[in-house]
């Protein structure tokens, strides 16, 4: 979901609408807005997007403070009732939300027994009642209001509080899901997101967990919850507004497809050392000694981000011998591990919100477990409570389907495979090929975009498929996995992945001439494997995609995707982007809304 508020002296409801169009990857189901007027609040909201939610507001009133919201639904369905702001009975307070509140029956019960009465299934307009009441008993300020609303309330929380009656303020919260301030001059602004403060603001304060702010327009106040000031100084962000734009692009994840060449020449700049053959990153703090002590190394993400880390652990015990493996974080946090003192945790996410792997980390470190983070966002939450980590620097992701963040992830992964390899067995020999192929990356990248007509063609061809296997065997196994999670999300079309050897101790038995196999075919030791698994599947009539760069037998297969010879420990990565284009191309065929996937959310802040 994404949350915006604006007090200063400009019209807020124009800030607010462009505000909610940049977060609306965030979350779509429904959007709303609320300003005060005239001692009330003007609230619009309905299940729509944001565009249609502009034609509902118009010119809007000339108010020059307000809340706005575009929702992901987690608590009732998307209807006009449930999309924020959410009100009291008395329509005096407007509160928007991001996250969850857990004892949200057990608050609506409460109210409901002292005879308020609700207006939507949401959690959170228990807040906006709670808030209510607690200035009905008197509380001195909207603030103290808020912070007697939220001794109330469990769970996960951002959100910003209107009062009709003290327009020139806004009162924040912040409890697991992302709250930033933006500093103007004259103005303040908040949201759950950078990108809707860059076009006014690059100046910022980040709210942590169990902090609460008045906004007014010339000034903010931090504090806990407890009321104990926490006096917080603004940080300047290194994102601007054209950093969300199309630049002529018909949509965000073909922008970001075509940016990862770049991407990963930042992710570069300065990681690699030619002189000892390996690779430097500074960021996760640990010396030669630390890293000859990890034992055994654990990627957790979710999604995308942990297909990366699979791909991650493979280069891992490739090349530093250690034992690697990747876990969702979703499943980790809830299963009570075994938390090792010899073994480094990687926590992986583009944001750095999303709500499970910040558990993760959470656990761990209440275990004395040892993790670093690998994340995009800046300031975000888990790349501030890992403290140590690698910056993705792939510049700010939009399109939900993630594509430059996994690459750049994966990358990353190669760099810190490579720097534990080289203070243990890795030989100066094989340093030295992977810091040239790590070099050559950005080249290679692009040689397979500007391919991608042809690979439109195939995904024309296979459009009417039913669905789809995605096949890779050891290294590019969970490179096959990705493909198959970036043809669901954005085409809709299922897909399964498997590893190539299993496939004939089950799925075999789903192949025919309607199920195609996407089968990749790195040129390494497992070609011949690989073939004979192409051969299994055409035996029971399926067809077959190879994505390959090996030269293989004519007439093997019904379609090829070429991709150019990488370091071979590198194909998983370069073998990923022929799957972005050619999902990206089989949906855009089947008319898709690429960069807003049904059901979707760009950041997922909640459990
Ligand atoms: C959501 C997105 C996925 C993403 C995952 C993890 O589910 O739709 O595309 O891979 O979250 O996000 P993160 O920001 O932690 O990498």
């Amino acid at each position: 979901c994404g949350i915006v508020g604006y007090v200063g002296g400009r019209r807020a409801t124009p800030i607010l609408l462009e505000g909610l169009h940049r977060l609306e990857y965030r979350g779509y189901d429904s959007a709303g807005i609320a300003v005060p007027h005239r001692n009330r609040l003007k609230v619009t909201k309905a299940a729509v997007r944001v565009g249609e939610l502009r034609e509902l507001v118009g010119e809007g009133l000339p108010a020059t403070s307000g809340i706005a919201h575009t929702r992901w639904a987690t608590h009732g369905e998307p209807t006009d009732a449930n999309a924020h702001p959410q009100q009291d009975a008395s329509k005096r307070i407007a509160v928007v939300h991001n996250g969850i509140l857990e004892n949200a029956d057990e608050l609506r019960a409460r109210l409901t027994a002292d005879g308020v009465s609700f207006a939507s299934d949401t959690d959170t307009e228990a807040i906006a009642h709670l808030v209510a009441k607690a200035l009905d008993d008197g509380a001195e300020s909207l603030e103290a209001a808020v912070r007697t609303a939220l001794h109330d309330v469990d769970g996960a929380y951002g959100i910003v509080v209107i009062d009709a009656t003290k327009p020139g303020e806004l009162v924040v919260a912040r409890n697991g899901s992302p709250i930033v301030l933006g500093v103007g001059d004259g103005e303040m602004f908040v949201a759950s997101d950078v990108a809707a403060l860059v076009r006014y603001t690059q100046s910022v304060v980040y709210l942590d967990d169990g902090e609460l702010a008045t906004l007014t327009a010339d000034d903010y106040r931090t504090s806990t919850l407890q009321a104990r000031s926490t006096a917080k100084s603004p940080t300047t962000v290194d994102v601007d507004d054209t950093d969300f734009q199309l630049d002529g692009y018909d949509n965000f994840m073909h922008k970001e497809m075509h940016e990862q060449p770049e991407a990963i020449r930042r992710a570069l700049l300065g990681r690699l050392d030619e002189r000892f053959s390996t690779a430097r990153l500074g960021g996760i703090n640990l010396d030669a000694r630390a890293l000859r002590a990890v034992r055994s190394v654990k990627f957790l993400g979710c999604g995308s981000a942990y297909y990366a880390g699979q791909i991650g652990a493979n280069l891992v015990e490739e090349l530093a011998r250690l034992p690697a493996d990747a876990e969702p974080a979703s499943e980790f946090r809830y299963r009570n591990p075994v938390i090792d003192g010899d073994t480094l945790y990687v926590a992986v996410s583009q944001s750095g919100e999303t709500a499970d792997t910040l558990a993760a980390v959470r656990e761990l470190q209440r275990k004395g477990g040892q993790v670093i983070g690998v994340v995009n966002v800046v300031g975000s939450a888990i790349a501030r409570e890992c403290g140590h980590g690698v910056l993705l620097h792939s510049g700010p992701e939009v399109s939900v389907a993630s594509t430059k963040a996994v690459t750049s992830m994966s990358f990353s992964f190669a760099l810190l495979a490579l720097l534990l390899g080289r203070v243990r067995d890795l030989s100066v020999a094989n340093g030295t090929r992977l810091v040239n192929g790590l070099a050559a990356l950005p080249e290679l990248l692009a040689e397979i975009l500007a391919t991608e007509d042809q690979i439109a063609k195939v995904a024309d061809r296979f459009h009417e498929a039913r669905g789809m296997f995605f096949i890779g065997r050891v290294r590019c196994w969970p490179a096959a996995r990705e493909g198959a999670q970036k043809l669901k999300e954005i085409s809709y079309v299922h897909a399964e992945a498997y590893q190539a050897s299993e496939l004939k101790h089950g799925p075999l038995a789903l192949i025919d001439e309607t199920m195609p196999s996407v089968v990749l075919v790195p040129d390494d030791e497992l070609l011949a494997k690989n073939v004979g698994t192409i051969e299994q599947i055409k035996a029971r009539g399926g067809p077959v995609i190879a994505v390959t760069n090996a030269d293989l037998p004519a007439g093997l297969v019904d379609a090829e995707i070429r991709v150019p010879h990488a370091t071979p420990e590198l194909d998983p990565i370069l073998l990923t982007i022929p799957l972005q284009l050619f999902a990206y191309h089989l949906a855009l065929r089947l008319g898709r809304d690429i960069d807003k996937p049904r059901n979707l959310a760009k950041s997922v802040t909640v459990e």
